[in-house]
């Protein structure tokens, strides 16, 4: 039955497509708890889901993927704009008119024998100036229930739609089921997968992979590669950002974005439980940030998703026990570990493993196993209204006002626990040469550095070089009341090669000396790099670390940074040549204070 909907160009979109791909039905999504209950049976019966234990995980599944399907494919993500130049260095580019055609062979009657799902949703608070509409048509289940933790999903999202404009998401799993077929519990084309974005015309094609960011195209591919090239062209941000709000004792809440690759721990900074007394931290978004301009000048930021799809390894009570609580129900897991009495595990959930497990391959499992119970990307699909640090604005449809960015990454040397930018275009510098350690480096030596600038480099929809120039552009525009740019890093060894700063729940010192900055009572020295907090500017009441160890987070060597340059400059090449000017005078008068 259609959804309540009157847009016609909606039902003729709906209609056109369902002639390609010649699913066997078609369901309109309404978003209610009555049709998730329905779709999780029927997965249950294909067996796709497996019921947890109902007494100590609710409402909850568990799902085991494909082994050709466990994570985003960044080789097989295309940006088809009308130029390549457009796509950038940062991006796979195809012709659009040739993907089509060769995509629309594979979509030709790719839903044969399945049901096609037409999922509306909405990226961000319903109705909200900042939130746009998008509508996907799927033919797996696990797909339309996983958009309804993931976002505002079904009848009220057509609501708000009305007649208006939403970016249309077509997603198949490429297996289709002729007459009589028995289904696979996860069907996809796992050799054959496509993700695929049309920016000019705002439109997502993905092929062959049921799984996350793949698949979930409310995500990475409209609220960041899509929602980036729409925000360059509309003069606001869609940003790779977890957004938490900081209140001081007795004091007032400032909100701060933070760009870290993945791996650098975002999901425990967005949920982090402050370690000094008196503090909180409360949590707006852990992955994703927009931001508009308000009349005031500043910038607002939503969350647009509505549940968090997290790494599962890794997550404990140490690491961050506001994200285990916010698991106890209604979720879905893909790829972690089972126990025997049917709840689950992965790496890091607990200090021992349990005696004997199922993998997530479904074979049993002991701890004399070679490989991980749970697999490194196995993740927790989560409703956010679940999170006990949940920012009582997060849903505040004109979002919060950001006072600073932080970028960060994971370096063993070279760059300090914080810094502040001189002023706005050193900031998008500093964004624009973001990098971390894919592995940890050995005791003094420099580990193999990846550029990920403002942690976008999988998510920027265009070309990286008109991405930094936008961002240069935001600082020129009138009346702007720009947040202060950070760089931090919580990954600083020693010469034995040990982490020097705690991190987690200690972090909120460095937070401290940031709100400081914004009302102007931080102090601070200027450096080559950038304003460095003195060494008595970071609380470190009641913290184990000396003041050699708070000397080395805080050096900025002058040694060190001059073989950074050079890899600098080997980034910028690499970016071509839309690289914006002014960035190219940042780094030459960085190496004029180095050389001073
Ligand atoms: C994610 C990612 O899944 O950044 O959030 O890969
Ligand atoms: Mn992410």
């Amino acid at each position: 039955m259609p959804g309540t909907t009157t847009n016609q160009r909606l039902l003729d979109w709906v209609a056109e497509w369902a002639n390609v791909l010649t699913p066997s039905s078609i369901h309109w999504c309404d978003g209610t708890q009555e049709e998730y209950a329905s779709l999780s049976k029927l997965m249950v019966d294909q067996g796709t889901l497996i019921p947890l234990n109902e007494e100590s995980r609710p409402n909850s599944f568990l799902a085991r993927s494909d082994p050709g399907d466990v994570a985003r494919v960044e080789d097989r993500t295309f940006i088809c704009s009308e130029n390549e130049e457009d796509a950038g260095t940062n991006n796979n580019w195809r012709e659009p008119a040739t993907m089509k055609l060769e995509m629309n062979q594979l979509f030709a009657g790719s839903m044969t024998g399945r049901t096609m799902y037409v999922v509306p949703f909405s990226m961000g608070p319903l109705g909200s100036p900042i939130a746009h509409i998008g509508v996907q048509l799927t033919d797996s289940p696990y797909v339309a229930a996983s958009m309804r933790i993931m976002t505002r999903m079904g009848q009220q999202a057509l609501d708000v739609l009305g007649n208006s404009d939403w970016v249309p998401c077509v997603h198949s799993l490429g297996a289709p089921l002729a007459d009589g077929q028995k289904d696979v519990p996860w069907p996809c084309d796992a050799d054959n997968k496509f993700i695929v974005h049309f920016p000019e015309t705002r439109e997502i094609w993905s092929y062959g992979s049921g799984y996350g960011g793949n698949a979930l195209l409310g995500k990475k591919c409209f609220a960041l590669r899509i929602a980036s090239t729409m925000a360059r062209d509309e003069g606001w941000l869609a940003e790779h950002m977890l957004i938490v709000g900081v209140t001081p004792p007795n004091g007032e809440t400032k909100y701060v974005a933070a760009a870290f690759p993945s791996a650098c721990g975002k999901t425990n900074m967005a949920m982090m439980i402050p370690s000094l007394p008196g503090w909180k931290i409360e949590t707006v978004g852990d992955d994703i940030a927009w931001m508009k301009f308000g009349e005031d000048g500043r910038l607002y930021a939503i969350n647009p998703e509505a549940g968090f799809f997290g790494v599962a390894p890794g997550t404990g009570e140490d690491t961050n026990a506001n994200a285990l609580a916010t698991l106890s129900g209604n979720c879905v897991f893909t790829n972690v570990a089972q126990t025997e009495d049917n709840d689950i595990w992965w790496e890091g959930l607990t200090d021992e493993a349990p005696a004997r497990l199922t993998d997530w391959r479904g074979d049993t499992w002991t701890p004399e196993s070679e490989s991980p119970a749970a697999h490194p990307n196995a993740r927790f699909t989560a409703p956010a209204s679940q999170c006990p640090s949940l920012d009582s604005a997060w849903e505040d449809p004109n979002g919060v006002p950001i006072s600073a960015i932080l970028f960060g990454g994971r370096r063993a040397t070279t760059v300090p626990l914080v810094s502040e930018a001189r002023d706005w275009e050193h900031g998008v510098f500093l964004g624009s040469v973001m990098s971390s350690e894919k592995t940890a480096a050995a005791a003094g030596a420099i580990g193999q550095v990846r550029r990920d600038p403002f942690a976008m480099l999988p998510f920027c929809g265009y070309n990286f070089g008109d991405y930094f120039q936008h961002w240069l552009d935001l600082g020129m525009k009138e009346d702007a009341k720009l947040p202060k740019l950070f760089y931090v890093n919580w990954f600083r060894k020693d010469s034995n090669g040990k982490f020097i700063w705690p991190g987690f729940g200690e972090n909120t010192r460095v937070l401290k000396w940031v709100l400081e900055r914004i009302s102007g009572s931080g102090k601070a020295v200027e450096t080559p790099i950038g304003m460095v907090p003195t060494p008595d500017a970071i609380d470190i009441s009641g913290l184990d670390l000396s003041q050699e160890d708070l000397q080395t987070l805080l050096s900025v060597d002058t040694e060190e940074w001059r073989t950074e340059l050079a890899l600098i400059e080997e980034h910028y090449a690499s970016i071509g040549e839309r690289l914006p000017i002014e960035l190219t005078n940042q780094l030459n008068e960085l190496t004029l204070r180095l050389n001073a």
